[in-house]
This record gives structure tokens, sequence and C-alpha cells, in this order.
């Protein structure tokens, strides 16, 4: 069995932890750290003793302190954020979307709340296929592409459950942002200027966020009426005033605009539920992650308990071989994630294999340690297609003054969704039907190649990469919370985060801002992040048989550490964001 203690590096880490600043680090981790890798200088993290909010966008994170403040639990806060940045942060936060809430409750509970949209009922298996049988762009840009959404039944269910502060309070703060606005900054305009071609081809998206033809200005107030309606209908009527009645209608007559197919009934039935969380440890720390529909928890468990049969840092953060062995243990878990995985309430998911020791160990012994093995002899190649997407999903993290801990991903999938806007009720409709699997063995918008337990049926989730994750220390309570954007990504870049602190013994800033690498299986690429790994390096990777390739980001993944008896909090600087907390 491959169950070992925590690694030296992390036990140095928790006794320097009690002695020093949280901030203060052994520089040996870092040594293969390019010269020119841009977050290398580390801004400082935020401390804070009670409690910590962090997320992709300043303003929501400013809600998410101001309800914890106000005595809310972090649920509370997450419900208000998670509506904060469906007004902010439009490219992504989103209530035309799904996503997955992971939670640690101070009284032990441990809960995986799963509001991943779901296939409309006049879905098919084939829908977005022309006549030769080819995948078409219908899965991702235009009203075909939506899923049911999920957000509002998602978060409604989660204050059912663990809320402790009147649902309206938790609107409030993001009615005023929509109603009132807010200063646009330059990251708004340049985020709707890289997608302002899609967004002009619907005439709701282009008036929204394309005033007078051009991106929202930098330094302009930004209003939307409209969805400050739909938000006080929820405030108002919980989910009936998003899925039934005024709302729903405006969504059932923006599909008869574009053909889509979502109805009344779809709208009405969407459920959201509560899942077992996936649960492993790793190095003796306990690790609560997410379930299918969402592949990320599974797979994560598997790259890390194939990892974890090596010494955590005894072949040093990104050497050469530390990159191959990591890189070895993404490839055989994704290989098993793109066949098998699919929503378990259609599909039979073995999801005990990806959780068993004694499975990683059998990968793990088909690792050789001097050459990468062909993504062909794991799998049949079928197809080798790299992936064209930007990362427009977004994790948060939460932790209260009680103990109780949130990691929450939700996404539209693509940046601005499918681009259509639901006139009259100013949110965006998602694309995430792009990530079911549209014909077996053709590549999605990430690049997988996915298998038919992920086919589309009606009523049914697509699959997956979301990871909201919280790792529990030895007296079972919060270490380190997490999550990430990223489509594929998101798996690798939270294993990385995770491993950077437990086996390199990195405080939280370098292990958030450390360059990562990523295999997904299909393209058979090593990839590394532009700038993040040493030209030797690369080269010698190449020599053991990897086909090394950089890409922008890998992920991002902000992430809260319980350090020296006080929490961290780091946004992630590849978006950048704001940790607060008090
Ligand atoms: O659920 C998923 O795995 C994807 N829809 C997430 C999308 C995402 O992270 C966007 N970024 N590339």
């Amino acid at each position: 069995m491959n169950h070992r203690g925590p690694s030296a590096a992390f036990l140095a880490l928790v006794v320097a932890a009690c002695a020093a600043p949280a901030t203060e680090a052994p520089a040996a981790p870092f040594a293969r750290m390019p010269e020119a890798w841009p977050f290398a200088a580390t801004a400082p993290p935020a401390i804070a003793a009670s409690a910590m909010v962090v997320t992709d966008a300043p303003l929501a994170t400013d809600v998410g302190t101001e309800i914890l403040r106000a005595g809310g639990n972090a649920i509370d806060a997450a419900v208000a954020v998670a509506f904060a940045l469906a007004v902010v942060y439009p490219e992504a936060g989103n209530i035309g979307g799904g996503g997955f809430i992971v939670a640690h409750m101070a009284d032990g509970t441990d809960a995986a709340l799963d509001f991943r949209e779901m296939a409309p009922l006049a879905a098919t298996r084939d829908m977005y296929l022309d006549e030769a049988g080819n995948p078409t762009s219908l899965s991702v840009t235009g009203h075909l592409a939506a899923g049911v959404p999920g957000a509002v039944m998602g978060l409604w269910q989660a204050h059912q459950r663990f809320g402790t502060r009147p649902w309206p309070e938790l609107l409030a703060p993001a009615i005023h942002l929509a109603r009132d606005g807010f200063i646009a900054d330059a990251r708004f305009q340049e985020v709707i200027a890289d997608e302002a071609e899609r967004l002009a081809r619907f005439e709701a998206s282009a008036a929204l966020f394309l005033p007078g033809g051009q991106p929202v200005r930098a330094g302009t107030t930004w209003r939307n009426p409209d969805l400050a309606a739909v938000l006080e209908r929820i405030a108002e009527r919980g989910p009936d005033g998003f899925y039934r009645g005024e709302t729903a209608d405006l969504i059932v007559a923006e599909m008869r605009r574009g053909n889509g197919i979502i109805s009344h009934e779809d709208l009405a039935s969407y459920e959201a539920k509560w899942r077992d969380p996936v649960v492993f440890d790793y190095r003796g720390q306990r690790v609560i992650s997410m379930p299918p529909p969402s592949s990320g928890g599974l797979t994560l468990a598997l790259i890390a308990n194939i990892l974890e049969g090596y010494e955590g840092d005894e072949a040093g953060w990104h050497q050469p071989e530390h990159l191959h062995r990591t890189a070895e243990a993404m490839r055989r878990a994704f290989a098993d994630r793109n066949a098998v995985l699919g929503d378990p309430d259609f599909a039979d998911v073995p999801a005990a294999r990806f959780t068993s020791e004694a499975y990683a160990d059998s990968l793990r012994a088909t690792i050789d340690p001097a050459r990468a093995t062909p993504s062909e002899s794991i799998r049949p190649a079928t197809a080798e297609v790299e992936s064209s997407e930007s990362d427009h999903t977004t994790h948060f993290s939460i932790v209260d003054a009680t103990g109780n801990a949130v990691a929450l991903t939700t996404t539209i999938n693509n940046l601005y969704g499918a681009a259509v806007t639901v006139t009259g009720a100013g949110f965006l409709l998602n694309d995430e039907m792009d990530d079911f699997t549209a014909k077996v063995g053709a590549p999605n918008m990430f690049g997988l190649v996915q298998g038919a337990a992920n086919a589309i049926e009606p009523r049914k989730r697509m699959l997956s990469a979301m990871t909201p994750t919280i790792v529990l220390d030895r007296t079972g309570a919060p270490l380190l919370v997490t999550g990430a954007r990223g489509g594929p990504r998101i798996i690798t870049a939270v294993l990385q985060v995770m491993s950077n602190v437990i086996d390199h013994g990195m405080p939280l800033e370098r292990a958030v801002h450390a360059p990562r690498i990523h295999h997904q299986h299909l393209p058979d690429v090593l990839y590394f992040e532009e700038g993040g790994l040493l030209p030797a390096d690369s080269a010698a990777l190449e020599a053991m048989g990897h086909s090394v390739r950089p890409r922008d980001g890998v992920g991002n993944a902000p992430a809260i550490l319980r350090s020296g008896g006080r929490w961290v909090g780091v946004p992630d600087p590849r978006v950048g964001g704001k940790a607060g907390g008090y």
C-alpha cells in the first residue's frame, strides 16, 4: 500500500509556520523556476485571524467579507458572492450556468452539491453533428449550446441546508451592484473586447456589452437593470423567481428567437443534487472533493494516489524526474477519466477504481522512470487536436470564524458562455453542452476526447472537470481550500497547488504562483505555462520522449491555507482577484 505520512518538506513547513510568519519559506523549492517567470515576485498574501474570502473579482470578495462580518457563515457568504459574481464578473459568474459546492462544516459534515446544467428534454445524442456526422460549432455558440441552468437552484439548496441569514439579504448586494452599477475596470473592457465578435452576433449581448458598438469602457459606470429585476424576483420568490414565471418566460422566448430547445418543463423540473463527496487521503491529509458528474475529485484522487507512492520531494520541485512522474500520472488518470466517466444517474461510473490505492499502484508500476509512455499505448488515439479556448469559469474559496469551509466553482463554460444574453433578463446562457461527448473520439473545445458514458441524453448532466476541494489537517480542521477555472486544467492546477504545499513545503503564495504543467492523455502533449520551464528541463523531457509545448495559463486557483494559526488567502495572479478577511 502506498499510504504514507506527510513528507519531510510538509512537516518542515508546519514547524516553520508555528514559529515564523506565513510568508517566509525556504528558497529551495523554487530553484527550478525560470528568472523570466512573471509571478516570481510574489505579492504578500492576505492574512486574517478569523475568516477569509478569495475570489477572482475584488467587488465580489468585498461582498463576501461583509456578509461574514455581519454574522453570516461561509455558505451565506458563498451565496452572496456567487450572485455578486453574476453581476460584476459576467464572463464567468452567472445565474445562467451551473457549478459545484464542496463544503466542510464545523460540525464535521462534509457535503457536495451538484448544480450542474442538464441537457434539455428535447436534446438528442447527435444534435451537434452535421450531415456528414462531424461535430459543428452549435455546441459552443448560440442558443442550442445551452444546458438547463442550475446555479439559482444550487445556491437556494445550499442556503436551505446550511444558510443562517435571510435569503433576500444575500441577494441584496448583487441587486445593488446591478441596479446602481459599478465602475468597469480595464480588465472588464479587455475581456469584452476579446470576445466582441461573438457577442456582437446577438442583439441583447451587443446592447449590454458593446454599447454604441464598442466594449464597455474602463472608468464608466456599468449598470444591468434587467438583471437587477431578475435578481429581485429570485430574492422574493426563491428559485421560482427564475425557473417559473416571468424569468422562465423570457428564457423560453429567447430560445424561440434562436432555435434553442430549453422549455418551461425543463426549467420547472430542474433539480440540484446532494452527492457523496470524493474523500481520499494524501500523505496523511484528508482531501474532500467533487464526485461525478464532475470528473474533478476522482481524477484528482487517482493522480494523487499514483504520486503518493513516490517520496514527496525526493525528486525536487520541477526537476525533470518530478515533471515526468507528474505528467505520467496525469496521462494515466485522464485516460480513464476521458474513457469512462459521465453522469452517474445515467452511466455506470467505476468510481471506486479512481480512489483505489491498489489500482493507483498498478498504474504507477507502468511508469517507466526514464521514458514517456505514448498515450496511444494506454488507449487508442483517435485525434490530435489542440484546445483553443480561453479560461472562463470562476472558483472561490471561503472560510468563516466558526470553522466552516466552502469551495465553489461555477461556470458558463466558454468566455461569456454561448454569447447569448436572455433579452430582457440581462444574463448570459451557458454553452455547457460542449462538455458532452458530441461524437465518441472527436475532441471538444478543450481537446478532450471522451467516451460514450458522457454521450448526450435528455436530462443528463455533462461531465465536468471542476474540482472544488478542501484538504483537512490531522485534527480534521480545514487546512487548504481551493479549486480552479481552466477546463481539464482545473484538475491539474488543483493537484499542483495541493502538492506544492504538502510535498514541497511552499507557502501558499508560492504554491499558487508557481508555474504548472498539464497532461490530459490526448493530445499526447506535455504542456507547460509559457515562461515557466527552464530550457534545459524542456530538453530533458523531450529526450525522454515527451512532446513538450508552451501554453497560456494552466488553471487559475484562488486558495486559502491555514498556516501559523491564521488564514492565508491568495488570489491567483493569472487572472487577478482579491483575498480579504478579518
Ligand atoms: O465543467 C467544466 O469542466 C468546464 N465547463 C469548465 C470550463 C472552464 O473552466 C472554462 N475554462 N476554460
